[in-house]
């Protein structure tokens, strides 16, 4: 069963507030959604705007895990946020770009920050935040983004509002964490490979502190992206900004 979603009007940031209940020693799981975020915040230290009728949300989760094992859960959220997004758009337009951005016509439609921290017991706690362009897509951004409203399909009338998406995103998550907890990570693999075009070919990595550009070639058991250089050597990828294709 999906773990139930609290539903705020306003917070700072729906993973700061999952932060804040994980150090006061709340275990969850728990979805913490929010109608507006002041101080939302992106990947590498970005903000990240939420326009109302978007959902902003994260699951506190408490696993006997490695940061690295529970960094799988990075998939299972990019899966849960792609059977959110088609059921309201042809699913032919809904792919997934490495490792975790859900576009929508080739745009960027979603956004996943994992957080976690550890707990005295060997167990750490998660902050999986995930936003999703409904309503309106954000402007002025590096790449172009859009929103789920601008790509209806032909027999849904309106997109979802903010409690029906908050609660069908804590549906399909907990569809792809019950196949990783009781599978475990193969199967969920499988069904982002299959989702994310674009794993072997022309890609250019944008990390802290270098610009990699070669071909991609697949992914590692971990999910980390096989980056081949133009001299042969192979890097692997595990966080970066990543763009795929002729207009990488
Ligand atoms: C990205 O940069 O692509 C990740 C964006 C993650 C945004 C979500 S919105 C809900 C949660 N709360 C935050 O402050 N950030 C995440």
């Amino acid at each position: 069963m999906a773990a139930p979603v609290l539903i705020l009007q306003e917070t700072d940031s729906t993973n700061a507030e999952a932060r804040k209940r994980a150090e006061a020693g709340e275990f969850g799981p728990l979805w913490i959604a929010a109608k507006r975020q002041t101080a939302g915040r992106g990947r590498r230290g970005r903000a990240w705007d939420t326009d109302t009728g978007n959902l902003a949300q994260t699951l506190l989760l408490t696993l006997e895990k490695t940061p690295i094992e529970a960094s799988q859960l990075t998939f299972v959220s990019a899966l849960a946020v792609y059977d959110l997004v088609a059921r309201h758009v042809p699913p032919s337009l809904v792919t997934i770009k490495w490792p975790n951005d859900v576009l929508l016509d080739g745009r960027k439609v979603s956004g996943i920050l994992l957080e976690s921290g550890p707990l005295g017991t060997g167990h750490i706690w998660l902050a999986i935040g995930i936003g999703v362009n409904v309503l309106t897509a954000p402007t002025g951004l590096e790449r172009p983004a859009t929103a789920i409203a601008d790509h209806l399909s032909a027999d849904r009338v309106t997109p979802p509002s903010f409690e029906e998406g908050a609660n069908a995103l804590a549906e399909t998550f907990q569809h792809w964490l019950d196949i990783w907890t009781q599978q475990g990570f193969e199967p969920v693999r499988q069904a982002w490979v299959d989702r994310t075009p674009g794993l072997y070919g022309p890609c250019i990595a944008r990390l802290s502190n270098e610009t990699l550009e070669g071909t991609a070639d697949g992914i590692e058991s971990d999910g980390s992206l096989r980056l081949r250089l133009a001299d042969g050597t192979v890097r692997v990828v595990s966080a970066g900004d990543v763009f795929f294709g002729v207009n990488a």
